[in-house]
């Protein structure tokens, strides 16, 4: 394994390690006035959720790495401490990376990067009517990270409201349906990530009771040579260990358990399989009841 000395790399390298390595990140679009009314509109992807309550979002306007300059959207809510963060979907990405270009002071990036703006409800600063989701925010705190390039500077912003377009609402609009929004991540360097149908997927919350965990799994199934870490951590998320239910039929099962009775350990290798499989599909009462099928479990 490679040890990375983070502290000791030039300031590039370091970002470049740190930004592959953090990721996926969302993108806040963040869009903010300064007193005398020039609105400023930037992509940042030092950004995520800190609090529901209070609702708190947290954004980070680095200080310059090539001339420890500070950005404007900082400068700005310096200023007028208020912000709009409109969240990055699939279907304005080149125009959200057009805009991160260091256009002048005065330089509205609305128009350089093509989006209309559309006033907001409570604050100054307008929303991106584009954006599928528009955070009214105000400023609580500016914390800084440090005086040099590539210094943090998180911008610590209260959500007043939120907009939500009708189009990314699951059927009774009552949450914001994950398979319509299209969100898009960054990664290192040029990468970024889209989230939709092919690869959104669901892990069953351990919740309040607590689960037995994989110490508690037996031996034959913990140290099985199939089964991943990831059944595992399915198998083990279960209240108490699971007992043979004598209802379960399953065809495969029966099959398995009639070709491989002569050879036992090709047998638990085939249960082993058939469980992963269900596993895969989300199946975890069925996967159980093939791996109870092992007379060694
Ligand atoms: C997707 C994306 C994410 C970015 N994230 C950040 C970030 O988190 N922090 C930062 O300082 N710059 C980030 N940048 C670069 C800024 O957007 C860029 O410096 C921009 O010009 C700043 O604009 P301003 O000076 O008008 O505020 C990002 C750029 C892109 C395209």
């Amino acid at each position: 394994m490679k040890t990375i000395n983070i502290q000791e790399l030039p300031f590039r390298k370091r970002q470049a390690w740190l930004q592959y390595a953090v990721a996926p990140r969302p993108i806040a679009f963040a869009s903010t006035i300064d007193k005398a009314g020039n609105v400023n509109l930037s992509p940042f992807s030092f950004f995520n959720l800190f609090s529901t309550n209070p609702p708190i979002v947290i954004f980070s306007p680095s200080r310059s790495g090539r001339n420890n300059t500070l950005k404007h959207t900082l400068i700005n809510v310096l200023e007028v401490p208020e912000v709009v963060i409109n969240i990055c979907d699939y279907n304005m990405v080149q125009q959200v990376s057009l805009s991160s270009c260091e256009y002048a002071k005065e330089v509205d990036e609305f128009i350089k990067a093509g989006f209309t703006k559309q006033a907001a409800t409570i604050i100054q600063p307008p929303m991106v009517k584009e954006a599928k989701i528009k955070m009214e925010c105000k400023v609580n705190e500016v914390k800084s990270l440090g005086d040099e390039g590539g210094a943090g500077q998180l911008v610590i912003a209260e959500v007043l409201c939120m907009h939500v377009d009708d189009s990314i609402l699951n059927e009774d609009a009552t949450m914001i349906d994950p398979f319509k929004m299209q969100h898009v991540a960054r990664l290192g360097g040029d990468y970024y990530a889209l989230i939709n149908e092919q690869n959104l997927f669901t892990v069953a919350k351990p919740n309040t009771e607590l689960a037995i965990g994989i110490d508690a799994l037996p031996e034959g199934i913990k140290n099985s040579k199939i089964l991943t870490g990831n059944h595992l951590g399915q198998l083990a998320n279960v209240q108490q260990l699971p007992e043979v239910d004598v209802a379960f039929e399953d065809v495969q099962l029966k099959n398995i358990i009639q070709y491989y009775s002569i050879n036992p350990d090709e047998m638990e290798k085939e249960l082993h399989r058939y469980a992963s499989v269900l596993l895969d599909q989300g199946k975890v009462k069925e996967a159980w009841q093939v791996l109870l099928a092992d007379e060694n479990v």
